[in-house]
């Protein structure tokens, strides 16, 4: 298939890239590179299928000529995480929707099949009842300014799709849980990958409310999921969302804390802060992307931790 990527250098979008080509998909990406150059990008230059535009998703010509001869959208580019979203509360409304309202309309109009969407976890905030787990079905309490721009989001495009062109730009929302593991541009401010490094590297810690719940997914896992979703029977995942990750990969912080410093040993500096306020709270249940599109995880926590220890030791070597 050929495949516009938006966000596509970043840290999900670098590892789907990869999966895509080797898969013998055509691969466009279009990438601001906010954070920075990325050396990662060089090695793909000859990649045949391959190619790299330099460019903001808020210019809109730029994105008209992107999306020329594409036949899936997977729309990754934005402002990331609650702390970047308070930091830059105007670039995340005009990238995170308006200028991502603009894609997808422009989406539909180019003829684009698919058009899927990185959601987030995030979206379900704090559990209404704290004993239990949410799903798709769930409501969802976004208590940042990030969440509340995926949802609105979300909204739009489950909202829109059918009343346009129903054959074109079928959006998928896949609510991603939190990632980690390796990857070619790294991210050190996703919790297990922090705390890894922190642990392995410094030997030291400061936890704040350990005992909040998350879940989490690996990097690779995430990038099949996508495919996965692509490649599905367009009935199957049509104006559908999908929690993405697996119903036995919840953990509390301090769950962590304890797997990672098992895997280190010896003595650790760890500090645990008290913190009984976390507006983000929420165990998820994966079961829709196992029954209906047969989704199923190759890598766990513990696993991507030893993942990412045996990076950081080979390095410091
Ligand atoms: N990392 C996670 O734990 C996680 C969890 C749930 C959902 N997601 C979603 O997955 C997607 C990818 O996340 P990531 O972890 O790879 O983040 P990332 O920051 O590494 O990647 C985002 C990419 O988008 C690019 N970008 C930002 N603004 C742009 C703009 N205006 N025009 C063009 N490019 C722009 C950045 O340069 C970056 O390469 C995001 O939409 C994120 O919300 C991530």
């Amino acid at each position: 298939m050929r495949v516009l990527i938006t966000g596509g250098a970043g840290y999900l979008g670098s590892v789907l890239t990869r999966h895509l080509l080797a898969e013998g998909h055509e691969v466009r990406i279009v990438d601001n590179l906010l954070h920075g150059p990325q050396a990662h990008l060089a090695e793909l230059a000859d990649r045949p299928g391959f190619e790299f535009i330099e460019g903001d998703i808020r210019d809109e010509p730029l994105m008209w000529r992107a999306l020329d001869g594409r036949q899936v959208v997977v729309h990754l580019a934005g402002i990331v995480g609650d702390p970047a979203c308070a930091r830059s509360p105007q670039a995340a409304h005009e990238i995170n929707l308006d200028a991502s309202v603009r894609l997808y309309s422009n989406a539909l109009l180019r003829g684009v099949e698919r058009f899927l969407f990185a959601s987030t976890c995030s979206n379900y905030g704090r559990m209404a009842d704290p004993d239990s787990s949410v799903d798709e079905n769930s409501e969802l309490r976004p208590v940042s300014l990030y969440a509340r721009t995926k949802v609105e989001y979300e909204e739009f495009l489950l909202g829109n799709f059918m009343f346009e062109k129903p054959t074109l730009a079928l959006p998928t929302c896949l609510r991603f849980a939190t990632l980690y593991g390796l990857s070619p541009r790294m991210r050190f401010d996703l919790t297990v990958n922090e705390f890894t490094r922190d642990l392995t590297v410094d030997r030291k810690l400061v936890v704040y409310g350990e005992q909040f719940w998350r879940p989490y997914v690996h990097v690779r896992d995430a990038a099949r999921a996508i495919v996965l979703a692509m490649t599905a029977p367009a009935d199957k995942v049509a104006g559908r969302v999908f929690n993405v990750g697996d119903s036995n990969e919840n953990y509390r912080k301090g769950d962590l804390v304890r797997l990672i410093s098992a895997e280190i040993g010896g003595e650790l500096d760890i500090e645990r802060v008290e913190k009984n306020e976390d507006p983000r709270d929420y165990r998820v249940n994966f079961d829709r992307i196992a029954r209906e599109l047969g989704f199923e995880i190759t890598m766990t926590v513990p696993e991507g931790i030893r993942e990412v220890m045996a990076s950081l030791v080979t390095t410091a070597i």
